[in-house]
């Protein structure tokens, strides 16, 4: 064998090494808090999902929601509605303290089992301007590359046009995806995934495997899942998400975290209960 050959086969394998795409995760904030409760961290489910994570070979960012420690004080301040009044202020604070307290929560317990997770603060590295966001990913990047798994949140954002507005785990993906190499994004929530109902027997049934074409032609009306009504909303809105982060990423698995072993099966690869949603236009 040549040496140009080897230096060939070398650079190669530099250049996939270098080229590898990374796993971004959402873990809803459904899982790790108690969402009717304020502020009560689910310390067993976190325990559980890092100690999966923890086995997690491929590169990845994970991101964490808000849960309980977010929603409650953002509501009662009208924090989605932007800037009104001085009393916002006061909410802002206290969703930064809670916020923190999570992402502390959730970054220990990584580190516990393992996983070189580092804390990134959304708000501080993101901004939303009149035209569109302006960002400063270069640290998270350069965390990861040196064996960081950067950990990022949903968070109240400052904006040019309102002041400030809830800026979700998800819509933070849609900007990553566009900016970072990212193969898959595994959103963790508290449902089994997608259902859709079936027209002739009009019930809800899981659907494990579609492509961005057959979820295209999915109307919003038709999804439906399993239990509470109410969080139906959400999962529609999801799906605006889920359609444009498709646009830069070869799959999207929705699973449920309650079920961790589901979890171990994503990884490894396996059949598991839940959803997957393949980008057929990705190579
Ligand atoms: C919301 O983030 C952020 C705040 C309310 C500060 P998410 O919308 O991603 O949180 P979950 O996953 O729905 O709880």
């Amino acid at each position: 064998m040549g040496l140009m050959h080897i230096l060939r086969i070398y650079l190669k394998l530099v250049l996939r090494l270098k080229n590898e795409q990374i796993d971004i995760i959402k873990i809803g904030g459904s899982i790790i808090t108690n969402k009717s409760e304020y502020r009560t961290l689910r310390k067993k489910q976190l325990l559980l999902l890092s100690k999966e994570l923890a086995k997690w070979e491929k590169k990845c960012i994970i991101i964490h929601g808000a849960g309980s420690f977010g929603h409650t004080v953002a509501n009662q301040y009208s924090i989605h509605l932007g800037f009104s009044n001085q009393n916002q202020l006061k909410g802002i604070l206290q969703i930064r303290k809670d916020m923190l307290e999570l992402t502390e929560a959730v970054t220990h317990s990584l580190v516990e089992n393992g996983v070189n997770a580092l804390s990134f603060q959304t708000s501080a590295i993101v901004f939303e301007n009149e035209g569109g966001f302006s960002f400063h990913f270069n640290p998270v990047k350069k965390a990861l590359s040196l064996g960081f798994c950067p950990i990022l949140s949903g968070d109240v954002l400052f904006t040019e046009a309102k002041g400030f507005r809830i800026f979700s785990g998800d819509a933070l993906i849609r900007l990553l995806v566009q900016h970072f190499d990212v193969g898959r994004v595994i959103f963790i929530s508290d449902v089994d995934g997608l259902f859709l109902q079936d027209p002739e027997t009009k019930e809800d049934k899981l659907v494990s495997s579609l492509t961005t074409n057959d979820f295209e032609n999915v109307e919003i009306g038709e999804l439906n899942q399993d239990d509470s009504k109410d969080v139906t909303g959400e999962m529609r809105g999801k799906i605006e998400e889920i359609k444009s982060i498709l646009e830069h990423t070869s799959e999207v698995i929705l699973v449920n975290g309650f079920h961790p072993e589901r979890l171990t099966l994503v990884r490894e690869g396996d059949k598991f209960v839940g959803t997957t949603i393949i980008n057929e236009n990705s190579t």
